[in-house]
């Protein structure tokens, strides 16, 4: 079925809801630290973090990040194992790679200075439309909407469109929409007029995170647009946003060894490319293996198993695949180093494995055992 274009009557519904959207964002709108700047550079490092992971979350690296990193240029040439570990824990790596990659067209295409449009910013690594809009409305106030899954379903609640949100013709529909209502909107509030785009779409981010949730009942008692909702109206506000059943995520078996050494542990580098891609692991396998094929497998890699224990299992979840995890601690006699090496397998000293390499989050339960393991060692 062909997705027609938003209603005249719906985008009155919206067109009703700028105002006191503004109004409410000024009064109630969050006290962020990327809201107390205008800087391009640390608006896009705060858009790029936010985008899979929480507020909550996002601030102590926010701060982090761009004390170590205070400028564009400073990120265009900071070194790979620099960068992966000051975004360690956030997940999603290829985003901080992206950045990196587009802080060096900004430097060398743009001589340092951030483009305010969104039609160059979404041409650089890692910017996409959501990016771009948000990016070009918060810092430079360009009159351009930023529509996210979030913004959808508010927009779907208020205007009771029973569209599929995960259609791309929808979400550019509702960016033009909205973009012409915040158009309309800066130019009837002139005085400040340049924080009405950025405010406007950080209202919408407000609004989806604290009143109007995906998840649980929306707080329609608390929402300013409360009696502009159509789907409020009707009492189905439940019923939206409309989209069809997610796919199932693939599950995958892995094994992960846990090889000591005295006060060295094994690791290895995934590859550049694809999931996780240039971080360290423990080594790791995929399937189930039993603490025989486990032991073989460490011999295999150069070391000479002493004691083996089954360690908890542990599952992580990524977007589209599950590790259900199995690992063993597997306590080593010696190592040949010239085979370890042939396999890409290293020993680090444990109390470094924190401060120096990356090592994913999908590890964490393994990686809080050795902390613990060290604990007890010291
Ligand atoms: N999520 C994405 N961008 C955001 C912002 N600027 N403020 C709060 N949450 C956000």
């Amino acid at each position: 079925m062909m997705t027609e274009q938003m209603t005249s009557e719906r985008q009155g519904i919206l067109r009703g809801c700028m105002e006191p959207l503004l109004a409410w964002y000024r009064a109630c709108g969050r006290d962020l630290p990327w809201r107390r700047t205008k800087d391009p550079y640390s608006i896009w490092v705060s858009e790029i973090m936010l985008q899979q992971t929480r507020v909550e979350t996002v601030i102590p690296y926010y701060e982090r990040f761009l004390a170590s990193l205070p400028s564009v240029r400073d990120l265009a040439v900071c070194p790979d194992d620099r960068l992966m570990k000051l975004w360690e824990g956030l997940g999603y790596y290829s985003r901080v790679r992206h950045m990196r990659e587009a802080a060096s067209v900004i430097v060398s295409g743009h001589g340092g200075i951030f483009p305010h449009e969104p039609e160059i910013l979404l041409t650089l690594p890692g910017i996409g439309r959501y990016t771009a809009g948000a990016i070009a409305s918060i810092a430079f106030g360009v009159p351009v909407a930023a529509v996210d899954g979030n913004v959808l379903r508010m927009v779907s609640r208020l205007t009771a469109d029973d569209r599929n949100i995960l259609t791309d013709r929808m979400r550019r529909d509702t960016e033009r929409v909205l973009t012409e209502e915040i158009e309309r909107l800066s130019g009837k509030v002139r005085e400040d007029e340049r924080s009405v785009p950025g405010s406007i779409n950080q209202g919408f981010m407000d609004l989806g995170s604290k009143i109007c949730l995906a998840h649980g009942r929306p707080a329609c008692g608390e929402c300013p647009l409360e009696g502009q909702c159509a789907a409020h109206a009707a009492g189905t506000e439940e019923a939206y946003p409309v989209r069809p059943a997610k796919k199932k995520r693939k599950i995958t078996e892995r094994t992960v060894l846990l090889i000591l050494e005295g006060d060295k542990v094994a690791l290895k580098k995934r590859p550049d490319q694809g999931l996780l891609a240039g971080l360290y692991e423990y080594p790791a396998f995929d399937g189930t293996m039993t603490e025989k094929e486990a032991a073989e497998e460490a011999s295999a890699l150069g070391f000479v198993p002493g004691s083996i224990r089954k360690l908890p299992g542990a599952v992580h979840v990524f977007t589209h695949l599950e590790w259900h995890m199995t690992g063993y601690e597997i306590r080593a006699l010696s190592v040949n180093t010239g085979k370890t090496a042939g396999n890409g397998v290293f020993l680090a000293d444990v109390r470094d494995v924190e401060k120096r390499y990356a090592v994913p989050s999908a590890y964490r339960a393994y990686s809080e055992l050795l902390s613990s393991s060290e604990e007890r060692n010291t």
